[in-house]
């Protein structure tokens, strides 16, 4: 997805946007561009390729100078990437420039009426439109210019306006994508995710959908599309802009990996009160959860993996019927959702299209709706009736790792609270989950310790063409994260099934030397489980097994092992996943892969 940044202050706007801009590079992009406001006119340079084109074409900015300015990377959506189709978008006349991040469904019609009106275009993209839309409108007041613009829009925008004949401020407007203000001392800022604004200010604004900002070195004002102002909120980022930095790793990836003790802890431990769960921002009572008939858990992604665990733990801390969804699937196959609907979306941006849409139909329907997101004041965050936030602090590799980690543990806790408030778990059961759930930061420190072991295995087998990975039960839904994990980072095919469905087909695939990862942590079906191994084996595959530690039965049919401590089984995906991040890792570095931005990937998925 597209990357929007902007500034008014007494700096060189251009070297502000572009090392704005360098910390969106983690959403994908494919082409970048600033424009800045020079006197009565706008400057723009634009590219097609990484930033480090822009910055050699604008010699890091000095040769755009300026106070004023916008900036953008592009994921293409509409239009090859291209020098003319990156943004920001001049109109006509040159007096406006926009920079977009969203879909306008409307654009070709939109397009065909300002052609009619002797409007000419140069670029394939939809946000072309609303540049020409901005001077077509224009009568001398750029807000009431705004309001226009977003009485004919449909589709999903955050957009940053530039106007020559306001060389002192520019404007700013989102909807179902996001947009956050930076409030600084003598400079404001926009930017599409926090980190952008991190260097300036720990102070922010998430705007609303369909607010109009005006920014200003001075001044942040706030406007609905009636055009009365609205308090500007402020909200304070308890992270510093060194928490979306490497830190001296190598990738993002690695060190979000490195990371996840620190964000279990911080993820659990404040939610782990005398032997009990307590959970903040949560209104659901115990005759809520009597009155429940079904649970939807839905997301994309990793955190439809997440979900596929939730079913497990939930059904069986709840005894309520939990259905999963793909939230792309979801939305679509005319769900059967009441009053007595509980729905979970998971996601760590709050903003994937798919399941902001899935949790609005569910909205629509009745249904109340629970929220686990990283990302403070997203749209799912802002939407739900409860939220439950993993604290994995910023997560910037695409492929996602640590907010997987925590949106595991807080599933554990919601599915423990449940328990607590239906009676369904005997209290001293309850509590020694309660201290599981407390030891398995150390855990996964445990396993992570082991990674030079599980490098050197991936430096033997990163030239495989097909891995399958093989589970029972919750080690299913973790073998689906440990296949997608390899898929985005190391492009090698994979796929990920239910042990006991192989031979119902897929066994066929299966010839000498096929690598099969066989995850047999899920205490109750290690027998099961290990048979699996056998059939595989007995057709040549090269079993590499995740066991739990002093797991001989599987040490014997497995090729490789990875050993994992063992805990309680519902908790138990939260160690089996790490040997798994490691390999895709390890596989991909030895592969020279794009580790922290896959190829056609994005962090967040902002369109359908
Ligand atoms: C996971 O590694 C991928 N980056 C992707 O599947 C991701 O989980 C999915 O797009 C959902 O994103 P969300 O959690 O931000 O909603």
């Amino acid at each position: 997805m597209c990357g929007i940044v902007g500034y008014a202050g007494s700096l060189e706007a251009a070297p502000v946007l572009l090392k704005g801009l360098e910390k969106l590079e983690y959403r994908g992009y494919d082409s970048a561009g600033i424009a800045v406001i020079q006197g009565d006119k706008i400057d723009i340079a634009k590219a097609a390729g990484k930033l480090q084109v822009l910055k050699d074409l604008t010699a890091n900015g000095e040769k755009v100078p300026g106070h004023v300015g916008i900036g953008h990377t592009r994921w293409a959506t509409h239009g090859e990437p291209s020098d003319v189709n990156a943004h920001p978008h001049l109109s006509n006349s040159g007096r406006f420039a926009v920079v977009h991040n969203g879909i306008i469904e409307n654009y070709q019609q939109l397009k065909e009426m300002l052609q009619k009106k002797g409007f000419s275009f140069i670029s394939q993209t939809d946000t072309e439109v609303i540049a020409q839309l901005v001077e077509y409108f224009y009568q001398g007041d750029m807000l009431d210019t705004m309001i226009h613009l977003l009485n004919v829009l449909e589709g999903s925008y955050s957009l940053g306006v530039l106007s020559a004949d306001e060389p002192e401020r520019f404007y700013a407007v989102r909807k179902d994508s996001p947009l956050v203000v930076g409030l600084g001392q003598g400079e404001n800022l926009i930017a599409s995710d926090v980190p952008s604004l991190l260097a300036h200010t720990q102070e922010v604004c998430y705007l609303e959908d369909r607010e109009i900002v005006i920014i200003a070195s001075d001044r942040v004002r706030i406007f609905d599309t009636n055009g009365d102002e609205k308090p500007v909120r402020s909200t304070h980022i308890d992270w510093d802009v060194s928490a979306a930095e490497k830190g001296g790793y190598e990738h993002f990836m690695f060190k979000e990996i490195m990371e996840q003790p620190q964000s279990l802890q911080k993820t659990v431990s404040p939610r782990l009160k005398d032997g009990g769960i307590v959970l903040d921002d949560f209104h659901i009572t115990r005759e809520m959860l009597q009155n429940t008939s079904k649970i939807y858990i839905v997301a994309c992604g990793s955190s439809y993996h997440v979900g596929v665990v939730g079913k497990y733990v939930l059904e069986s801390t709840t005894r309520i019927p939990v259905e999963v969804d793909i939230a792309s699937e979801f939305r679509y196959r005319q769900p059967i959702i009441d009053e007595r609907t509980l729905m979970i979306v998971i996601s760590q941006s709050g903003e994937t299209a798919d399941t902001i849409a899935a949790m609005r139909e569910g909205k629509a329907q009745g249904a109340r709706v629970l929220a686990i997101v990283n990302v403070l004041g997203s749209t799912i965050a802002r939407e739900a009736d409860d939220v439950l936030y993993t604290w994995a602090g910023p997560e910037i590799a695409v492929a996602t790792t640590k907010a997987y980690s925590t949106q595991l543990v807080v599933i554990d806790l919601l599915a423990l609270k449940f328990a607590e408030l239906l009676g369904t778990m005997p209290e001293e059961e309850l509590a020694a989950y309660c201290e599981a759930l407390a030891n398995l930061p150390a855990q996964v420190e445990d396993v992570l310790a082991d990674k030079e072991k599980i490098q050197y295995w991936a430096s033997q087998l990163y030239n495989k063409h097909s891995i399958f990975f093989i589970g029972r039960n919750l080690d299913y839904a973790v073998a689906m994260e440990g296949s997608l994990k390899l898929k985005e980072i190391s492009y090698i095919h994979s796929e990920a099934y239910a042990g006991g469905e192989l031979k119902h087909g897929t066994i066929s695939l299966i010839e000498q030397g096929t690598l099969v990862f066989t995850l047999a942590t899920y205490q109750p079906l290690v027998e099961k489980i290990k048979s699996n191994a056998e059939e595989v084996r007995a057709r040549g595959a090269y079993l590499v097994s995740v066991a739990v530690a002093g797991d001989k039965q599987m040490a014997a049919v497995s090729d490789v092992v990875f050993s994992v401590p063992k805990t309680l089984p519902l908790l138990q995906p939260s160690l089996t996943v790490i040997p798994l991040q490691l390999f895709a890792y390890y596989v991909a570095s030895q592969k020279g892969c794009s580790i922290d931005q896959p190829k056609n990937l994005a962090k967040s998925v902002t369109v359908e």
